[in-house]
């Protein structure tokens, strides 16, 4: 039987980080795969995590099942740090899963669960991940356009364009914020516009939200995805506290789905169980109970915040020293862009001919399709991608 496997491609992302891993030159660079890095390049635990870890060894007396929704108390908290007071609780249904990625996979299978027919459709480009998962669930899938290449901008006109075919019931994934891959972000009009189309069609958004608190800041970053709860009759959301609270390998997400009413809240709620239990059972716990124990207590709480917003200003500083140092370089204002892109990621718009040569001239590591992680520089490497970045003719 395992002799009829087969070689699956790899994780283009995943691949990326293992190549950088493998060479051996010093002064290469990686802005690969999406984890933040300090400005000595090290992935820090934040202040906060080590606090209320360091209380939950104290104080944790049982590693007992929790619920195969997880602790409701982490559900709570997250709700409101991503939702706010956007749609009345007694509508959302949640569950703890492994991660971000663990909430995408069980939307997926909610999705699938409710009716098979339903079509996705994903911004074109999107997180390769989205489309592996959906491919592999053999979920039927559409794209909408979604970035301008000239403009480096949102094609809003592109992506109104395509939704226009969007049916009743299906589902539209849009990325809550800092989208991965481009960096290019819907405005608020913008947002409120998706929303009377999607309500107007009866289709169902469902928003991945994994970087909250990396771009506008944490209320700001949010807006789009609670305007479209504080409307739509359903919804689904599939929220990460891997980057803003930087428990990457803890495994730490949240699946929202938002009913019509109580009565369906409840179905939903029973049905995202039932997954969870088809699945792995009982979601990872620990990630969760460090995450609702910074979100519940005022001190962790500010610490938290106060950590985060200096990971965003950090950020927000080296995209505008990237776009200066540019400017001078190119003697042109073309990639301005980089300093209005928010979030984790740029994509600068390099050929997949440059990338390599970035790569294999320069040590710089960046996905093939030119997408490239700010956290991983620092104010002494801003100017040497930016040489690199004009001498391979970007
Ligand atoms: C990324 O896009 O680099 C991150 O979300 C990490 C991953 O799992 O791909």
């Amino acid at each position: 039987m395992l002799t009829e496997l087969t070689q699956q491609p790899p994780d283009k992302i995943l691949e990326l980080m293992q190549m950088f891993r493998d060479d051996p030159r010093e002064r290469k660079i990686d802005l690969g795969v999406g984890v933040y890095k300090n400005a000595e390049g090290v992935t820090p635990v934040m202040r906060a995590v080590k606090t209320a870890e360091a209380q939950l060894v104290r104080d944790q007396g049982t590693k007992a099942y929790t619920s195969l929704i997880g602790d409701p108390a982490f559900s709570t908290a997250m709700r409101r740090l991503v939702l706010g007071d956007s749609v009345d609780a007694g509508r959302v249904a949640a569950a703890a899963t492994p991660g971000g990625t663990g909430a995408i996979r069980q939307g997926l299978e909610l999705i699938q669960y409710a009716d098979r027919d339903a079509s996705v459709w994903v911004s074109s480009p999107t997180w390769p991940n989205h489309l592996t998962i959906i491919k592999y669930l053999g979920v039927p899938m559409r794209e909408y356009r979604y970035f301008d290449a000239t403009t480096r901008g949102v094609d809003f006109a592109g992506m109104m364009e395509d939704l226009k075919d969007v049916k009743k019931g299906d589902v539209v994934l849009l990325h809550g914020c800092c989208h991965n891959p481009t960096g290019a972000n819907l405005t608020g009009d913008q947002w409120t516009e998706v929303a009377d189309h999607l309500e107007a069609t009866g289709a169902v958004p469902f928003v991945d939200i994994a970087y909250q608190g990396f771009g506008d800041g944490l209320e700001e970053d949010a807006s789009g995805v609670r305007h479209l709860a504080s409307r739509m009759p359903e919804m689904i959301i599939a929220a990460s506290c891997s980057k803003n609270f930087g428990v990457y390998r803890e495994r730490t997400g949240l699946l929202m789905a938002i009913a019509p009413d109580a009565k369906f809240k409840g179905e939903a709620q029973a049905t995202l169980a039932f997954l969870n239990r088809q699945n792995f059972s009982f979601p990872p716990d620990h990630g969760a109970r460090v995450v609702q124990m910074i979100l519940d207590d005022s001190a962790l709480r500010a610490d938290w915040q106060a950590e985060l917003e200096d990971v965003r200003k950090g950020m927000l500083g080296l995209r505008e020293q990237l776009a200066n140092e540019l400017r001078q370089r190119s003697n042109s204002d073309r990639f301005d862009f980089i300093a209005r892109h928010r979030g984790m990621f740029s994509r600068i718009g390099a050929t997949p001919e440059q990338v390599l040569e970035l790569r294999e001239k320069h040590g710089v590591y960046m996905v093939g399709d030119s997408r490239m992680n700010i956290a991983g520089l620092n104010a002494a490497t801003v100017p040497i991608l930016a040489q690199a970045i004009v001498d391979v003719g970007v």
